[in-house]
């Protein structure tokens, strides 16, 4: 059955926050080409998320951190060309907006203007305050990230759950309470405890959307070549996968290959 849903011409910032008030969970997928985010986009999902998981699906990195602000304004621009109703959100990748509130500002200026996305997101809390009222100083959306932040892989050592001791989840919480009060307009919460993400969804105002954080959130995201099946080597018990286009595609290559090898394609049909 298919929950009941206001319907939006186009969904903006303040789209997302009527639907946290009204109740209406969020959908989000990530897309990194022009093709994937035509077929996400004309489903009717909510947020596209250009994700630096990138770095990872499209160009076969172990970790987000190489990818550059150059493929991240390749990947969004081409997925902004597809679109017609969804939010497009794009993450700064690791170094663009650490180091300097300024330089962050730069990066999101290239992000807003050279690939037309809507929002960018921003992974931490507190330690980047400045980069963030700097960005949103300028008029630019942004979107938070806390819990299992991957671009500090380095630093956590482990792709494990975050949050689960008192004092990270503590921590936790008043990153979300400064992000909502410094105006971003939604946060994203990655693998931890599900009663942690709901109490930290209760106590804001601005929608949090999960991944691996539970159903008592404002919205849920996964990465579209996982729930699609088409990657193979990551299992995470909080992914759901819909198909399994990696044996589905397998099998059409393969038969793709025996009909040229026999000669079966192209058939008469099939020429000029
Ligand atoms: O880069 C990404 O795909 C993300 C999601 C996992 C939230 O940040």
């Amino acid at each position: 059955m298919s929950a009941s849903k206001k319907e939006y011409k186009r969904v903006t910032v303040k789209s997302l926050i009527e639907m946290k008030s009204l109740g209406e969970k969020i959908s989000m997928l990530t897309a990194y080409d022009y093709t994937m985010a035509k077929i996400v986009d004309g489903a009717g999902v909510d947020v596209i998320l250009v994700g630096d998981s990138a770095s990872n699906v499209m160009a076969g990195h172990e970790t987000t951190l190489p990818i550059t602000l150059d493929q991240m304004i390749y990947h969004a621009s081409s997925v902004v060309r597809a679109i017609d109703r969804a939010l497009v959100v794009v993450d700064l990748p690791f170094g663009t907006y650490q180091s300097d509130p300024k330089e962050a500002l730069r990066s999101a200026i290239r992000i807003m203007k050279e690939s037309g996305g809507h929002a960018v997101k921003l992974e931490g809390g507190k330690e980047i305050k400045d980069s963030i009222k700097k960005i949103l100083n300028a008029g630019i959306p942004v979107m938070g990230h806390l819990g299992l932040t991957p671009q500090s892989i380095y630093k956590f050592g482990t792709y494990t759950v975050r949050a689960k001791e008192e004092e990270e989840a503590l921590r936790l919480i008043e990153d979300a309470k400064l992000l909502e009060r410094l105006g971003c307009f939604a946060l994203v919460l990655e693998k931890i405890p599900a009663a942690l993400a709901q109490q930290v969804a209760e106590s804001i105002s601005i929608p949090v959307i999960g991944i691996g954080a539970g159903g008592g959130v404002d919205g849920q995201v996964l990465v579209l070549h996982d729930m699609l099946g088409m990657t193979q080597e990551f299992h995470p018990r909080f992914l759901r996968r819909y198909l399994s286009l990696h044996e589905e595609m397998t099998t059409a290559i393969n038969q793709y290959i025996d009909d040229v090898k026999s000669s079966d394609f192209p058939s008469e049909n099939e020429q000029y």
